[in-house]
């Protein structure tokens, strides 16, 4: 929430800009404490101070509400804690049923992915995710690419020319020297790269091509033991990860949409130095929507009925963060008359289903991996 080195996530500084002097955070809660209170002190000591000089910060939001008056009573609560601890509806991993029984009617922001438990445990996003619609909160998970001008140009190609989505392919390389979080590497830990990482271009190949029919996926990965998955730049120990939970270089991954079209998605570990290299192309009758470098400078390449040549658009400014944040402001303070013009883009339910989907070419990939493993140990019996 406050950014990294590793990106640009920097939800403050987004809800600063959006919120100027009207911007009041009442509580930070982490259980690195000297974390939170060094991230304040800095806060406190820029031009921003309005907005934290008088943030406490608790270990847990039951310490919060415990110890909260009632000018303290927030009027959204943002979630950036690790995915592990929420999304269910057990103790220490249910922070969202906890502020809808503490804080009813209560705006949520809420970071991808949903969470990060095992497979099973799907089912209770979807009950969470019943119980937000049911209860009419705010909600919107932070699946920024929606809001990129890009993507919401390609919407608008599509609506306007009454296309029908034919296929997606999604590419999503990322840099891996820079990934230093031994978390990361571990799938017990991330549930892995596609789940972690990969979710958000599962999420954009969905939003254009629409339901996944989750009985069609399937996958393969390149493995961490096999000849073409060496790393000479990791930047982490993986001997401390146990062999089974460390993470696939590649996995590659096709589907059907419930509307008959094929999606197809993959996720590489392999590039050096900082930049990710992805890309998402949308096909329909005469189109190709093509769109590149989302999170660097994103492009889009319009190729349309007519004309062999595309079309390229370039965004050199836009901050699809800050777009998030700012429907989700508005929304709240339900200030704008037009009902079109700020939207929550993903809702707690979509973003369970692209959890679903994530899960589902991990779990793809794996059944894929064994089936292999199996049959060359049979080849190897059968020569014995
Ligand atoms: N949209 C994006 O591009 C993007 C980018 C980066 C991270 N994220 C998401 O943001 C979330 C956090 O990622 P991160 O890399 O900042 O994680 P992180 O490991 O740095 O943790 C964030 C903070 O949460 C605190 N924390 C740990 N356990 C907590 C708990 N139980 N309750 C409250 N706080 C707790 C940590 O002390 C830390 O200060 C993840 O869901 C991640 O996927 C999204």
């Amino acid at each position: 929430m406050f950014g990294s080195d590793e990106g640009p996530w920097n939800h403050s500084f987004r809800l600063e800009h959006k919120l100027g002097r009207r911007l009041k955070v009442v509580a930070l809660i982490d259980p690195a404490i000297e974390r939170a209170t060094a991230v304040l002190q800095k806060k406190c000591d820029s031009f921003v101070v309005s907005a934290y000089q008088d943030t406490r910060v608790f270990k847990t939001l039951d310490d919060f509400v415990k110890n909260m008056t009632g000018k303290e009573r927030p009027r959204a609560v943002i979630v950036g804690s690790p995915p592990m601890y929420r999304g269910t509806f057990q103790p220490g991993r249910d922070i969202e049923i906890q502020i809808l029984k503490h804080f009813p009617g209560v705006a949520m922001f809420i970071e991808k992915p949903i969470t990060t438990g095992p497979i099973y445990e799907i089912e209770e996003g979807f009950k969470i995710a019943k119980i937000i619609e049911e209860s009419r909160t705010i909600c919107s998970v932070g699946y920024m690419l929606r809001y990129l001008k890009a993507v919401q140009m390609m919407k608008k190609i599509i609506e306007e020319n009454n296309l029908t989505v034919m296929a997606t392919i999604a590419r999503y390389a990322c840099a891996y020297e820079k990934i230093l979080k031994p978390d990361w590497w571990d799938k017990s830990k991330s549930a892995g790269p596609v789940v972690e990482q990969g979710t958000h271009f599962c999420d954009l190949s969905r939003y254009f091509g629409g339901e996944v029919d989750i009985s069609t996926v399937s996958a393969h990965s390149l493995e961490w033991d096999e000849n073409a998955g060496q790393l000479s730049k990791m930047g982490i120990d993986e001997s401390q990860i146990t062999p089974e939970n460390r993470i696939p270089r590649v996995t590659t991954a096709t589907w059907k949409y419930d509307s008959g079209a094929v999606g197809s998605f993959t996720h590489i570990v392999a590039l050096h130095d900082t930049n990710y290299s992805c890309e998402l192309e949308v096909y329909a009758d005469g189109y190709q929507l093509k769109l590149v470098n989302p999170y660097v400078q994103p492009v889009l390449h319009v190729r349309k009925p007519g004309d062999d040549n595309e079309q390229i658009t370039r965004f050199p400014d836009d901050d699809p963060f800050f777009s998030e944040v700012s429907n989700l402001i508005d929304i709240i303070e339900d200030i704008e008359e037009d009902p079109e013009a700020a939207q929550i883009l993903s809702t707690y339910e979509d973003a369970v289903k692209t959890y679903e989907l994530t899960w589902a070419i991990r779990a793809a990939s794996e059944r894929s991996r064994a089936a292999k493993l199996w049959s060359s140990a049979e080849a190897a019996n059968v020569m014995v």
